[in-house]
């Protein structure tokens, strides 16, 4: 019996597409552990989102096969997803002893190349970066009904070409899932006792695009939000990513129409300075996200919002970054993820250089996570003596008490007992962190 660990790095994707790789070995016999102590099989699924992401996951690998060369290692190393897709047979110059390297539409030929692989006593590297043509079957859930809450891709690739972005090379051109076949999926996942689902895509609000038509003023989207709502068993939906450009009325509408849409959204606005944004090919200005933002928190009362940013794009400067500063300010993100360029090769900014120099760099993403824990601890400590409505998600992984997270998307650490695992109850908030709450239930 051949044990095997996967290691993921990147986003959420990525963590459903390591599900996904792991249901298909569990059913081809493998054992699929958590640890990387005592697997003869570590596979690495990788982000190229930036260069430190790249770098990461190399080490990781690098270190795998040099232990395997000292005799201590797993018998097979392999790398999976972005960056395999993106760097392809390059990452041999610095990886020689690699086994295999799957890119991340060929995720489900796995179990196959491992068999093929562990069947050879001498065994030739393999490398599988084919496309796919559009949305092929999905790879398989956990499955295993203790998913309270779960992801589901709906969509794959991107066709935005925003300047920074190496997605639309790693992940290939926007493909939708037919409706159907999401709706199957999450009928089978509610059957199991899944209560929240989060809809993954890169750009979900454009789901359907190109291939579907709206209908009766509805755009693919929203029917198929209508459409999971309505399915028995599940209380919650979220979605990410999603892009500025995507929101339309109908989309703005279906927060305050749909009890289901939990009232939290990421909203990513990258930079608050016009000229950036033109720069990064974002074609939206700062304006519209003011306007977007307001729209969202009128169709939903105690609505929060969380965002990305990218500080030190080629051309900014300090008047463009007190832009993107006081955006930030204003509109109140509870959360965000907070970014320094990277330039990546391949993306369509990538002839721009990186000319900003990175202490400016520094100080501008200091001033952002100044600026974010002060809001984040603010807005937690407002919680306390509030009653919050949490679904609770399982055990947390310090251990001894339960996890759960709210409405807008908190997580909050409970005593209880563990039947109230998959419930919806109400939480006294009692204490607060930067990043979580306490509580008991009420
Ligand atoms: N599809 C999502 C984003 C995917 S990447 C969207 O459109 O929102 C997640 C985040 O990484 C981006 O929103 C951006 O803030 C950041 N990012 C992407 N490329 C980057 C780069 N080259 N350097 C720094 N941050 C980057
Ligand atoms: Fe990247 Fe832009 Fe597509 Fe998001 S919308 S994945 S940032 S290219
Ligand atoms: Fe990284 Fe790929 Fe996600 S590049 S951010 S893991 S889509």
């Amino acid at each position: 019996m051949h044990r095997v660990h996967i290691r993921t790095y990147g986003c959420q994707m990525n963590e459903r597409d390591s599900e996904g790789v792991a249901a298909l070995l569990r059913a081809k016999g493998y054992v699929v552990q958590d640890d990387e102590a005592g697997a003869d099989i570590v596979l690495v699924n990788t982000c190229s989102i930036r260069g430190l992401a790249e770098e990461k996951a190399i080490g990781k690998a690098d270190h795998l096969l040099r232990a395997r060369r000292e005799g201590r290692g797993p018998r097979l190393v392999g790398i999976l997803g972005c960056m395999a897709q993106n760097r392809g047979a390059e990452l041999l110059d610095r990886l020689p002893d690699l086994d295999l390297v799957v890119g991340t539409q060929r995720l489900r030929h796995i179990p196959d190349h491992l068999g093929r692989l562990l069947a050879d006593p001498a065994p030739a590297r393999r490398i599988d970066l084919a496309e796919e043509a559009g949305f092929e079957d999905a790879l398989p859930g956990r499955a295993d009904g203790r998913q309270v809450a779960a992801f589901v891709s709906i969509q794959q690739g991107c066709d935005m070409r925003c300047a920074y972005c190496v997605v639309p090379r790693t992940r290939g051109p926007e493909r939708s899932r037919p409706p159907e076949s999401i709706l199957a999926e999450i009928r089978a996942l509610a059957a199991a006792g899944t209560r929240e689902v989060t809809l993954l895509g890169q750009i979900v609000n454009q789901y359907g695009r190109g291939s579907q038509r709206a209908e009766g003023g509805l755009s693919p989207f929203v029917r198929l939000l209508r459409q999971v709502a309505a399915i028995p068993g599940i209380d919650r939906i979220r979605y990410t990513a999603c892009h500025p450009i995507g929101y339309r009325a109908d989309l703005v509408a279906a927060h305050a129409d749909i009890p289901e849409l939990c009232a939290h959204v990421h909203l990513p606005f990258q930079s608050g300075s016009d000229r950036i944004l033109r720069a990064m090919r974002r074609p939206y200005l700062a304006e519209r996200i003011r306007r977007l933002a307001a729209s969202l928190r009128a169709a939903r009362p105690g609505l929060t919002l969380s965002t990305d940013v990218i500080v030190g794009f080629p051309g900014e400067t300090d008047a463009d970054f007190a832009q993107t500063e006081s955006l930030f300010r204003e509109l109140g993100f509870e959360h965000g993820f907070l970014f320094k360029y990277s330039p990546r090769p391949g993306t369509p900014g990538h002839a721009l250089g990186d000319p900003v120099p990175a202490p400016d760099k520094e100080r501008r993403l200091a001033r952002l996570q100044e600026l974010l824990a002060l809001r984040s601890s603010t807005e937690n400590l407002r919680q306390i003596g509030t009653t919050q409505s949490v679904l609770v998600e399982g055990p947390d992984r310090r251990g001894g008490r339960l996890m759960g997270r709210t409405e807008n998307e908190r997580r909050v650490i409970l005593d209880g007992p563990s039947s109230l695992i998959g419930h919806i109850i109400p939480v006294h908030v009692t204490a607060a962190g930067q990043t979580y709450l306490e509580g008991k239930p009420a």
